[in-house]
């Protein structure tokens, strides 16, 4: 085993939630409800594209000119951001901090690979920057999950091969992006929605260390 390499909201922290709270005031705005059902398709997909997708619902996508959208999209931005302020170590997801040690301990590289633009500053707020040797660069990447870009960002970075990894999503899209990477998928979350991964668990509590390795030995024996 060369590497894990994780997605960050979701996985490591629940940020996932302040996107969708973030994106339902700004669908409020243009006057659009989002429930948490339909925010499960926007987990993993980038800024631009999850704002298509809210308009999409309402067939909205032709009334908003490119600038409008950006205009619009900067606005989830500031909301997010404003709610990412008050994340601190705190807010870190049970078990994860193990996970990180003991990966650490067995000389495991760790990687990010995030569709977020502001995943460097939620990785400074949790103080886990140090875990990881390489965090993929979101702005860099042009394809949104499930296309596996980010994923091979990581494996590039840290310079290993992806038979040799497992990566950690709590996004369809993102375990999509995974296997499609060629490395071993571990979804967290509901099981009807990450159903592609190789190996789910319902909390990032029950990601032991141990079983992982098993279960990826398992996989490719
Ligand atoms: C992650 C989240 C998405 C978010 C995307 C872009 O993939 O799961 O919900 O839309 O990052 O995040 P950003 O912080 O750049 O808007
Ligand atoms: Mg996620």
């Amino acid at each position: 085993m060369e590497a894990f390499i994780f997605d960050l909201d979701g996985v490591i922290t629940d940020t996932a939630h302040y996107h969708y709270i973030a994106w339902k005031e700004l669908a409020k705005s243009i006057n659009i409800d989002i429930d948490e059902k339909f925010n499960e398709s926007l987990k993993g997909i980038s800024r631009l594209e999850s704002l298509e997708s809210i308009l999409k619902l309402k067939g909205r996508e032709y009334d908003f000119s490119y600038e409008e959208k950006v205009i619009l999209a900067n606005k989830k931005n500031d909301y997010y951001k404003e709610l990412i302020k008050n994340v601190t170590p705190k807010d870190i997801l049970p078990g994860i901090k193990e996970l990180l040690n003991e990966t650490k301990d067995k000389g495991i590289k760790i990687g990010l690979a995030s569709a977020s633009k502001n995943a460097d500053a939620v990785l400074q707020n949790l103080q886990l920057k140090d875990y990881f040797d390489f965090v993929a660069d979101a702005s860099k990447c042009t394809q949104s999950k499930p296309n596996p870009e980010i994923f091979l960002m990581a494996i590039k970075g840290l310079n290993v091969d992806p038979k040799d990894c497992i990566g950690f999503e709590d996004a369809s899209a993102g375990i999509e992006a995974i296997n499609s990477a060629n490395m071993y998928s571990v979804g967290i979350g509901d099981e009807n929605v990450l159903k592609e991964a190789n190996y789910i668990v319902k909390n990032t509590t029950d990601l032991d260390f141990n079983t992982l390795i098993k279960k990826y030995i398992q996989y490719y024996s």
